[in-house]
């Protein structure tokens, strides 16, 4: 199917299928209509497809950038719309989550079960205290609870705050703390390549540093024994268990406006910061972009192979596939446990129509050859998607020629937390090029500038900027309004600045680069610098670190550690291997760094910043440019 444009650029054009089945069958159409009246159109959209318990006064208030407001003045929640209404209707009878546990367990919800469930764990919540606005951190493995505990606290209007499960002591401590949750929600332990993950134990490290938890529920998934404060620790199935468990709670009324859910997350500088979404705007932006962009029909069995503890599980895991009610896979283990072709076995038994990964995971399975997926019937795939990075064609070609069997358009879609939702992307029906994300989402209004601001032309790299708000945008840095807007709307005045350099060719296509910024990016997992940076110099022997990401064929970047060691200290290879855990032990598993250098100095500006980008294009063996600033 690929044809050559007359330029290098190969180019997969839509089967006469895939047209004929597209939601949306004219993209040029439908972005010019809502480049013309977004609010109009969003309105149109808002009020078709969700169930408001009053209507908005004000669609886009748009008086006082870059604090933009959607839907101001309606009521809703977004649990009304992803489950109650669904449990009166037949679709009370269909699938909602099919789950797989890691060892071969099977679990099932259909949308009455889950609304029951969910509406039973929310009646426990409020039993123990929780109220609306407050919150409460979630950490755990990709367990059927988890989703319930996160829809719970919507469903009483309390904001989750979800710490993904790789994380470890001192990322934890620092994002409870920040939220002040009083209520944390985990689970014994997870499973991983067939060993357990003492989650836990690693919320009790935890909270000995944060004891702002007074209440912390437990679900039992491993079953190792595990230390139960008296007076603060309570299991999941007791409380489940006990008449307050009940099934019949109101969903309560939130404004439009109300926040959903903190989601931290790394910046350019400093701790990670706490996004925050809303309940009305975020409903909106999720489903729509799901229902166009993956063409969602009722009879799809959707499976997003992401982490619910990062955006892209909560909004195409948890919120979108169950507002647009559709059936969705989760699993909960690696990809390559027991086998290699575990995804593919996946796919084959629970008739997956559409999945959705990121291009690390397609190029670690890839290493494994075309027998693993070769021996399963993949034939009940219809689309692909890919999110994260950026996707390199070799990937791409492979994901697309022996998952897809040539058959399925691959969605490469580009957003970020802070979008909540995708912003660059095709739709089935747009022409694809293998490593571009392809267009903008219709109404989404994105630019290339310069470090003026101005835009930049064909194939020359830029800044990648966002001119013109949207329904699921961040609302704000949760307490830190001025750190909302420092970060992302003061580089180019009236621009949302996503932190990325892009390119876009003659044909209109955006073709992402990746971060400008102190971001890495480690097997799609965001991770700051500075995080990894203050884990290593709280350990004795560092007195100052660096670290920059440099790229992996796999994994997309690694994390390169500089370190300058206290007196007293030698390098050796066996002091690398307790920084490295001591980073694991700090962080998680994923900020590990793959190497570790020992320096004598550090290459800074004269006001002493550590200027990463030398360090950078040393590792590289490129060219340093300029260092007119650099400290003497
Ligand atoms: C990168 C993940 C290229 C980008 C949803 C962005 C991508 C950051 C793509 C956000 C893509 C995400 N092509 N790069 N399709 N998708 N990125 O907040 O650098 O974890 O700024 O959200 O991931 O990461 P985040």
């Amino acid at each position: 199917m690929a044809q050559s444009n007359g330029m290098s650029d190969e180019v997969y054009y839509p089967s006469e299928q895939i047209l004929a089945q597209a939601n949306i069958a004219d993209y040029d159409a439908i972005h010019q209509s809502m480049l013309r009246d977004p609010a109009g159109c969003w309105d149109q959209i808002a009020r078709e497809e969700f169930e408001w318990f009053e209507p908005w006064k004000t669609t886009l208030d748009d008086s006082n950038p870059p604090f933009y407001q959607w839907f101001v003045g309606g009521k809703v929640n977004i649990v009304h719309n992803a489950l109650d209404r669904h449990a009166r209707t037949w679709r009370r009878n269909k699938l909602a989550l099919v789950w797989e546990g890691e060892n071969y367990d099977q679990r099932s919800y259909s949308y009455q079960q889950l609304h029951r469930e969910v509406s039973r764990f929310a009646s426990v919540l409020r039993a123990m205290g929780v109220r609306k606005g407050d919150r409460v951190t979630i950490y755990m493995g990709r367990i059927p609870e988890l989703i319930i505990a996160m829809l719970a606290c919507a469903k009483i209007g309390a904001v989750h705050s979800v710490v993904y499960g790789g994380f470890s002591v001192e990322a934890l401590h620092e994002r409870i703390e920040d939220s002040e949750s009083r209520v944390a929600i985990t689970s014994d332990g997870a499973w991983l390549r067939g060993n357990v993950v003492p989650l836990k134990d690693i919320m009790d490290e935890a909270l000995q540093r944060a004891p702002t938890i007074q209440t912390l529920i437990v679900v039992k998934r491993t079953g190792q024994d595990v230390h139960m404060e008296p007076g603060r620790d309570f299991w999941y199935h007791d409380l489940m268990n006990l008449p307050i468990a009940d099934a019949h709670i109101e969903t309560e009324v939130m404004d439009a406006e109300d926040p959903l859910f903190l989601l931290y997350t790394s910046g350019t500088t400093g701790k990670p910061k706490a996004i925050l979404h809303t309940h009305g705007g975020y409903m909106v932006g999720v489903a729509t972009t799901l229902k166009w962009v993956f063409d969602i029909k009722e009879e799809d069995t959707w499976w997003c192979a992401a982490d619910p503890g990062w955006i892209t599980g909560h909004s195409y895991i948890v919120y979108a596939p169950l507002l647009l009610g559709t059936t969705s896979v989760i699993y909960e283990g690696a990809p390559n446990h027991p086998f290699p072709d575990r995804w593919w076995d996946i796919v084959e038994r629970h008739g997956v129509t559409v999945l959705y990964t990121a291009p690390t995971a397609i190029r670690g399975l890839m290493r494994f050859g075309d027998a693993w997926p070769n021996r399963h019937d993949l034939s009940s795939l219809r689309l692909l998607g890919s999110v994260g990075e950026p996707i390199n064609p070799e990937a791409w070609r492979w994901y697309h020629r022996v998952i897809g069997q040539g058959r399925c358009p691959i969605m490469d879609t580009w957003w970020q937390t802070e979008t909540a939702h995708f912003m660059i992307t095709p739709l089935p029906v747009t022409p694809l090029k293998p490593g571009s994300a392809t267009k903008p989402f219709p109404g989404v209004q994105i630019d290339i500038v310069d470090e003026d601001g101005s835009p930049v032309g064909p194939n020359e790299e830029g800044y990648l900027v966002i001119k013109s708000p949207w329904p699921g945008m961040m609302r704000t840095i949760y307490r830190d309004a001025e750190r909302y807007v420092n970060q992302y709307w003061s580089r180019f005045p009236g621009m949302y600045m996503t932190g990325d350099s892009a390119r876009r060719d003659e044909d209109g296509y955006i073709w992402v680069i990746g971060r400008v910024d102190d971001v890495i990016k480690v097997s799609g997992y965001r991770l700051g610098t500075a995080e990894v940076e203050s884990a290593l110099v709280s350990h004795s022997a560092v007195v100052e670190a660096a670290v920059i990401g440099v790229p992996d064929e796999v994994r997309g970047n690694i994390i390169r550690a500089y370190c300058i060691l206290a007196t007293g200290y030698e390098p050796s290879a066996h002091l690398v291997e307790v920084l490295r855990d001591h980073v694991g032990h700090e962080v998680g598993p994923i900020a590990k760094p793959s190497s570790i250098e020992f320096v004598d100095s550090l290459p800074k500006t004269r006001s002493g910043k550590i200027m990463r980008r030398v360090l950078k294009a040393r590792a590289l063996g490129q060219d340093e440019g300029d260092l007119s600033t650099l400290e003497a």
